[in-house]
């Protein structure tokens, strides 16, 4: 599945809708102390914003600020009408409770989907912001037409992040739903049943090509490096086996960045009022 080439295609419906909307739209990003991963990733999301005409307003915190501190800065951003989205890169270091970071941004700006208000809507079936990677993962599926009525799906993984939000929405597409992690017992032959496997778990290769059901859709979220090489959570073979995989780069950390753009596009859409918030 070719996650790049949709994510493009996305990337530029995204920016068409921008130049047509008239009122501006602005993604603020916000990153705490000096993880190199996290680094590239906010940039990587600064310059597809660029690229959309998005207004990227990037800010970079020492790793020694405080919660107070950060909550200020939140705080700033909900009352910014130029900024339309409001992601604040995780995680973040030890010191700052992180829930409490990520109930200070205003719902309707909160473009990652983690705010409690947006997660409680998708479990109740009515989605508003979703988070980006499952919402990546479901535009893939559509994409390639996996038929996911009554399929059997296994999750492995339960991040608020990934796995349950992409139980949900799995669930909401009447999938028949199983969530594996690290207590789960037999995992094998839990995989071996699944119409449908996402991994994300984040350790390379968990998944093997003799866990699959032949011709089962496989979905990598995992990022993993290993010896300077950036692999999956599914092992290179599965390839054989599988109907339908997501390769590691390629698959779904495009359509992450794609989705993260289109959420700020309802965002800005949400505060103009030409798209109904279910908060009011
Ligand atoms: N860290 C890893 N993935 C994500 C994401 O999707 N959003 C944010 N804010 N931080 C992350």
């Amino acid at each position: 599945m070719d996650g790049k080439a949709l994510a493009q295609r996305v990337r530029e419906q995204v920016a068409r809708e921008v130049a047509e909307l008239d009122h501006p739209v602005g993604l603020a990003t916000v990153l705490v102390g000096e993880d190199p991963a996290s680094a590239v990733y906010v940039r990587n999301k600064q310059s597809a914003c660029r690229e959309a005409g998005i207004e990227p307003f990037h800010h970079e915190l020492s790793a020694d600020t405080t919660q107070h501190e950060l909550l200020g800065l939140v705080a700033e951003l909900n009352a910014d009408e130029r900024v339309t989205g409001i992601l604040v890169q995780l995680p973040l270091p030890e010191v700052i409770d992180e829930d409490a970071v990520i109930r200070a941004i205003d719902p309707v700006k909160d473009v990652d989907g983690f705010h409690p208000a947006n997660a409680g809507f998708l479990v109740q079936g009515r989605p508003t912001l979703l988070p980006a990677t499952p919402a990546g993962i479901m535009e893939l599926l559509r994409e390639y037409k996996v038929s996911l009525s009554g399929a059997r799906a296994l999750v492995i993984g339960r991040s608020n992040i990934v796995g349950k939000p992409i139980a949900l929405l799995l669930l909401g597409e009447s999938a028949t739903v199983t969530i594996a992690h690290s207590r789960t017992r037999d995992l094998e032959a839990l995989a071996r049943e699944a119409d449908v496997l996402v991994a994300a778990v984040g350790r390379a290769g968990m998944v093997t090509q003799e866990m699959l059901k032949p011709g089962a859709t496989v979905i990598d979220v995992g990022i993993n490096r290993v010896e300077g090489r950036v692999v999956g959570d599914v092992a290179e073979d599965a390839r054989e086996v599988a109907g339908l995989l997501t390769p590691v780069p390629g698959g779904v950390g495009p359509m992450t960045i794609a989705m993260l753009l289109k959420n700020t596009l309802q965002a800005a859409r949400y505060q103009a009022r030409t798209l109904a918030f279910p908060l009011g």
